[in-house]
Protein backbone atom coordinates (compact mmCIF):
# COMPACT_ATOMS: atom_id res chain seq x y z
CA UNK A 1 0.00 0.00 0.00
CA UNK A 2 1.34 3.51 -0.72
CA UNK A 3 -0.13 6.75 -0.37
CA UNK A 4 0.58 10.02 -1.91
CA UNK A 5 2.16 12.62 -0.19
CA UNK A 6 -1.44 14.66 -0.98
CA UNK A 7 -2.67 12.12 1.56
CA UNK A 8 0.00 12.56 3.88
CA UNK A 9 -0.67 16.10 3.85
CA UNK A 10 -4.55 15.92 4.64
CA UNK A 11 -4.03 13.08 7.53
CA UNK A 12 -1.80 15.68 9.18
CA UNK A 13 -4.07 18.39 9.01
CA UNK A 14 -6.98 15.96 10.15
CA UNK A 15 -5.03 15.30 12.90
CA UNK A 16 -3.63 18.77 13.69
CA UNK A 17 -7.75 20.14 13.38
CA UNK A 18 -8.58 17.34 15.90
CA UNK A 19 -5.88 17.50 18.47
CA UNK A 20 -3.58 20.21 18.19
CA UNK A 21 -5.02 23.13 18.91
CA UNK A 22 -2.92 26.28 17.86
CA UNK A 23 -3.61 29.72 19.02
CA UNK A 24 -3.65 32.99 17.17
CA UNK A 25 0.00 33.05 18.45
CA UNK A 26 1.52 29.74 17.26
CA UNK A 27 -0.62 30.08 13.80
CA UNK A 28 1.10 33.93 13.48
CA UNK A 29 4.79 32.22 14.56
CA UNK A 30 4.29 28.97 12.25
CA UNK A 31 3.22 32.01 9.55
CA UNK A 32 6.06 34.26 10.26
CA UNK A 33 8.45 31.43 8.79
CA UNK A 34 8.36 32.98 5.84
CA UNK A 35 9.68 35.66 6.47
CA UNK A 36 12.91 34.01 8.03
CA UNK A 37 16.40 33.22 6.37
CA UNK A 38 14.55 29.31 6.18
CA UNK A 39 10.73 29.43 4.77
CA UNK A 40 9.08 26.11 5.85
CA UNK A 41 12.11 24.68 8.31
CA UNK A 42 10.11 25.24 11.28
CA UNK A 43 8.39 22.21 12.67
CA UNK A 44 4.90 20.57 11.78
CA UNK A 45 2.21 21.72 14.38
CA UNK A 46 1.82 18.05 15.26
CA UNK A 47 5.44 17.58 16.00
CA UNK A 48 5.36 21.01 17.66
CA UNK A 49 2.99 19.09 20.14
CA UNK A 50 4.97 16.41 20.91
CA UNK A 51 8.26 18.06 21.66
CA UNK A 52 5.60 19.76 24.35
CA UNK A 53 4.30 16.37 25.12
CA UNK A 54 7.78 14.54 25.77
CA UNK A 55 9.06 18.11 27.82
CA UNK A 56 5.65 17.42 30.06
CA UNK A 57 6.39 13.80 30.59
CA UNK A 58 10.04 14.35 31.73
CA UNK A 59 9.08 17.69 33.82
CA UNK A 60 11.28 19.63 32.03
CA UNK A 61 11.82 22.80 33.85
CA UNK A 62 15.00 24.22 31.76
CA UNK A 63 14.69 23.32 27.94
CA UNK A 64 17.71 24.08 25.34
CA UNK A 65 17.48 24.38 21.64
CA UNK A 66 19.38 24.46 18.81
CA UNK A 67 18.08 26.71 15.89
CA UNK A 68 15.23 28.90 16.90
CA UNK A 69 14.59 30.07 13.62
CA UNK A 70 11.49 32.16 14.09
CA UNK A 71 10.64 30.02 17.55
CA UNK A 72 7.31 28.37 16.13
CA UNK A 73 9.19 25.03 18.28
CA UNK A 74 10.14 27.24 21.09
CA UNK A 75 6.65 28.59 22.42
CA UNK A 76 5.75 25.01 22.27
CA UNK A 77 8.39 24.10 24.34
CA UNK A 78 8.15 27.55 26.17
CA UNK A 79 4.66 26.80 27.38
CA UNK A 80 5.46 23.27 27.59
CA UNK A 81 7.91 24.34 30.91
CA UNK A 82 5.67 26.42 32.60
CA UNK A 83 5.86 29.46 34.16
CA UNK A 84 8.29 28.91 36.60
CA UNK A 85 10.80 27.08 33.41
CA UNK A 86 13.30 28.61 31.61
CA UNK A 87 14.26 27.88 28.24
CA UNK A 88 17.07 29.21 25.97
CA UNK A 89 17.43 29.20 22.13
CA UNK A 90 20.26 29.70 20.09
CA UNK A 91 20.04 31.08 16.59
CA UNK A 92 22.40 32.36 14.16
CA UNK A 93 20.77 34.61 12.44
CA UNK A 94 19.92 37.86 14.16
CA UNK A 95 17.05 39.04 11.40
CA UNK A 96 15.43 35.27 12.72
CA UNK A 97 15.80 35.91 16.53
CA UNK A 98 14.35 39.44 15.70
CA UNK A 99 11.13 37.76 14.56
CA UNK A 100 10.92 34.76 17.25
CA UNK A 101 11.10 37.66 19.95
CA UNK A 102 7.84 39.51 18.82
CA UNK A 103 6.71 35.48 18.16
CA UNK A 104 7.65 34.90 21.88
CA UNK A 105 6.14 37.78 23.32
CA UNK A 106 2.65 37.97 21.22
CA UNK A 107 2.49 33.95 23.16
CA UNK A 108 3.21 35.21 26.43
CA UNK A 109 6.54 33.07 27.01
CA UNK A 110 9.10 36.39 26.47
CA UNK A 111 9.90 36.53 29.61
CA UNK A 112 11.15 32.88 30.07
CA UNK A 113 13.24 32.16 27.20
CA UNK A 114 16.45 33.75 26.28
CA UNK A 115 17.44 33.68 22.64
CA UNK A 116 21.09 34.07 22.26
CA UNK A 117 22.22 35.19 19.06
CA UNK A 118 25.33 33.79 17.26
CA UNK A 119 27.20 30.45 15.93
CA UNK A 120 24.77 27.89 18.35
CA UNK A 121 27.70 25.99 19.13
CA UNK A 122 30.36 28.50 20.16
CA UNK A 123 27.20 29.66 22.67
CA UNK A 124 26.79 26.56 23.98
CA UNK A 125 30.40 26.13 24.99
CA UNK A 126 30.22 29.66 26.61
CA UNK A 127 27.00 28.33 28.77
CA UNK A 128 29.35 25.34 29.58
CA UNK A 129 32.54 27.61 31.02
CA UNK A 130 30.04 29.67 32.42
CA UNK A 131 29.00 26.21 34.51
CA UNK A 132 24.84 27.00 33.89
CA UNK A 133 22.90 24.53 35.74
CA UNK A 134 21.88 21.74 34.15
CA UNK A 135 18.93 20.93 31.01
CA UNK A 136 16.28 18.41 31.09
CA UNK A 137 15.57 18.33 27.73
CA UNK A 138 17.60 19.59 24.39
CA UNK A 139 16.11 20.02 20.53
CA UNK A 140 18.88 19.88 18.05
CA UNK A 141 17.42 21.35 15.22
CA UNK A 142 19.90 24.09 12.95
CA UNK A 143 22.59 23.28 10.79
CA UNK A 144 22.73 19.34 10.24
CA UNK A 145 26.91 19.51 9.77
CA UNK A 146 27.48 21.05 13.32
CA UNK A 147 24.78 17.95 14.61
CA UNK A 148 27.82 15.91 16.02
CA UNK A 149 29.29 19.64 18.07
CA UNK A 150 25.67 20.02 19.25
CA UNK A 151 25.23 16.82 20.78
CA UNK A 152 28.89 16.62 22.22
CA UNK A 153 27.93 20.38 23.70
CA UNK A 154 24.64 19.39 24.97
CA UNK A 155 26.08 15.93 26.81
CA UNK A 156 28.27 18.64 28.95
CA UNK A 157 25.07 20.83 29.46
CA UNK A 158 22.75 17.93 30.91
CA UNK A 159 22.28 15.32 33.48
CA UNK A 160 21.32 11.77 33.44
CA UNK A 161 17.68 11.47 32.89
CA UNK A 162 17.99 14.48 30.19
CA UNK A 163 15.75 14.33 26.68
CA UNK A 164 17.53 14.92 23.75
CA UNK A 165 15.63 15.16 20.17
CA UNK A 166 17.65 15.87 17.20
CA UNK A 167 15.23 16.79 14.27
CA UNK A 168 15.52 16.13 10.47
CA UNK A 169 17.22 12.55 10.58
CA UNK A 170 15.85 11.23 7.23
CA UNK A 171 15.16 13.69 4.73
CA UNK A 172 13.57 12.31 2.11
CA UNK A 173 15.26 8.39 2.61
CA UNK A 174 18.75 10.37 1.97
CA UNK A 175 19.99 8.98 5.54
CA UNK A 176 20.91 5.55 4.49
CA UNK A 177 23.36 6.59 1.79
CA UNK A 178 26.79 6.13 3.62
CA UNK A 179 28.93 8.09 0.18
CA UNK A 180 26.42 10.79 0.37
CA UNK A 181 28.52 13.93 -0.65
CA UNK A 182 25.76 16.15 1.46
CA UNK A 183 27.42 17.19 4.88
CA UNK A 184 24.12 17.38 5.73
CA UNK A 185 23.40 13.47 5.31
CA UNK A 186 26.79 13.39 6.77
CA UNK A 187 25.78 15.49 10.08
CA UNK A 188 22.86 13.37 10.58
CA UNK A 189 25.09 9.82 10.34
CA UNK A 190 27.72 11.31 12.45
CA UNK A 191 25.64 12.09 15.43
CA UNK A 192 23.81 9.31 14.93
CA UNK A 193 27.02 6.66 15.21
CA UNK A 194 27.70 9.38 17.99
CA UNK A 195 24.72 8.29 19.99
CA UNK A 196 24.86 5.03 19.17
CA UNK A 197 28.52 4.73 20.61
CA UNK A 198 27.88 6.48 23.65
CA UNK A 199 27.00 4.04 26.59
CA UNK A 200 25.35 7.31 28.36
CA UNK A 201 22.67 7.13 25.70
CA UNK A 202 19.70 4.88 24.79
CA UNK A 203 17.63 5.90 21.44
CA UNK A 204 15.59 5.09 18.28
CA UNK A 205 14.52 6.78 15.30
CA UNK A 206 11.57 7.43 13.44
CA UNK A 207 10.43 7.90 9.85
CA UNK A 208 7.59 10.43 9.55
CA UNK A 209 5.45 11.62 6.49
CA UNK A 210 3.05 14.41 6.62
CA UNK A 211 3.33 18.06 5.96
CA UNK A 212 6.75 18.55 5.82
CA UNK A 213 6.75 16.02 3.50
CA UNK A 214 9.34 12.68 4.19
CA UNK A 215 11.68 12.91 7.92
CA UNK A 216 12.03 12.10 11.11
CA UNK A 217 13.67 12.81 14.73
CA UNK A 218 15.90 10.99 17.10
CA UNK A 219 14.45 10.49 20.74
CA UNK A 220 17.56 10.31 23.04
CA UNK A 221 17.20 9.31 26.78
CA UNK A 222 20.71 10.05 28.66
CA UNK A 223 21.01 7.44 31.47
CA UNK A 224 24.31 8.20 33.07
C1 LIG B 1 15.87 22.10 7.00
C2 LIG B 1 16.16 22.19 8.34
C3 LIG B 1 15.22 21.88 9.28
O1 LIG B 1 15.49 21.95 10.59
C4 LIG B 1 13.96 21.45 8.88
O2 LIG B 1 13.08 21.10 9.85
C5 LIG B 1 13.64 21.37 7.54
C6 LIG B 1 14.61 21.70 6.61
C7 LIG B 1 16.92 22.43 5.99
O3 LIG B 1 18.10 22.54 6.38
O4 LIG B 1 16.58 22.57 4.83
MG1 LIG C 1 14.05 20.90 11.75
Amino acid sequence: MYASEGVWRDVDAYFVATLVAEDEALVEARESGRLSTMPQAEVAPNQGKLLALLCGTAGARRVLEFGTLVGYSTVWLARAVGEGGRVTSLELEERNADIARRNLERAGVAGRVDVVVGPAAESAWRMVEDGVEPYDFVFIDADKPSNPEYLKASLALTRPGSVIVVDNVVRDGAVVDAGSSDERVQGVRAVLADIAGDARLEATALQTVGSKGWDGFTVVRRIR
